[in-house]
């Protein structure tokens, strides 16, 4: 009995001292702006935590699609978010792997799966917090952002096409230069990109590494994440 409530007593002393180890020092800073939770917020969410939190699975018995489940208060970190307080909510902690084994979301050994959050979500994450962590009412309209060639195509493929596949001496004379010059393709293979459709598009069968053809398919192998931006991008009319 007396070592039952000496447990007791201990237990959440110990609770308190693990919390107090936490170093919110390291934490990358709230990003400096106002932040919008169904633009900036949910997308992050959407992306990186709803396949193991959202309608299907609730891992950990945790659920982050809708307003109750997020602000869940858990039984061994405390609130999963804190209205106000960024580097007092559990799953900033949690993201900046602050907590041992709990890093979220939990490390694959699938390339492409489950990848940390950058410097820039947690920002957003710890903005939206510090803000009042504000949840609109009923269902979230979600802002598909569109993909353009300036913004999101042209700075990917000038890292990984750009040293074999620019100006006059591009390779099959495929240029990433511009947009035009994507979609008017290489000398062999003509047009690669079918704007609005996908399936059509020879040039994700590339960026899937799949183009045995190729001299050198895997040079031509892209990301999934990036591989599905291009793809994207097609989907959207190749703007
Ligand atoms: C691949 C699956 C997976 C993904 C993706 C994932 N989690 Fe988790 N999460 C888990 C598992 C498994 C647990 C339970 C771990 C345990 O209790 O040991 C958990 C537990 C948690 C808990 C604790 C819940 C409680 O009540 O104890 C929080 C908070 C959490 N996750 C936040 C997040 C956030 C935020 C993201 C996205 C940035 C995320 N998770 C992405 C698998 C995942
Ligand atoms: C290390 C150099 C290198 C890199 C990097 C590279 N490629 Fe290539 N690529 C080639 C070579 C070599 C060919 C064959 C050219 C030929 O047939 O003369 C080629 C051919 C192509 C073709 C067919 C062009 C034609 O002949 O019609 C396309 C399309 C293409 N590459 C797209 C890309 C894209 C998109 C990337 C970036 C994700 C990329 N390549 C990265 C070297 C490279």
């Amino acid at each position: 009995m007396k070592a039952l409530i000496t447990l007791l007593w201990v237990a959440p002393a110990l609770l308190a001292a693990d919390k107090a180890r936490i170093d919110v020092s390291k934490i990358p800073l709230p990003v400096p702006r106002k932040v919008d939770f169904t633009r900036d917020v949910y997308p992050i969410f959407k992306e990186s935590c709803f396949s193991c939190h959202g309608p299907e699975k609730q891992k950990g018995k945790y659920r982050m699609d809708t307003r109750e489940g997020a602000f869940k208060v858990t039984d061994d970190y405390g609130p999963s978010i804190k209205a106000g307080k960024s580097e007092e909510s559990a799953i900033i902690h949690m993201v900046c792997g602050l907590i041992d084994e709990m890093l979220m979301p939990p490390p694959s050994d699938k390339p492409g799966q489950s990848e940390k959050l950058t410097h820039e979500q947690i920002g957003i994450l710890r903005a939206w917090i510090d803000q009042g962590a504000e949840w609109p009412e009923g269902p979230i309209r979600e802002v598909v952002k569109p993909v353009t060639f300036a913004g999101d195509i042209q700075p990917l493929f000038a890292q990984a096409c750009g040293t074999c596949h620019s100006g006059a001496s591009a390779k099959g004379a495929f240029s990433v230069d511009s947009a035009e010059s994507v979609l008017k393709g290489g000398s062999t293979y003509g047009k690669v990109v079918t704007p609005g459709n996908p399936a059509k598009s020879s040039l994700l069968t590339i960026l899937a590494g799949k183009d045995e053809d190729l001299p050198e398919p895997e040079k031509h192998k892209l990301p999934a994440k990036q591989a599905a931006l291009v793809e994207k991008w097609i989907a959207q009319g190749a703007k």
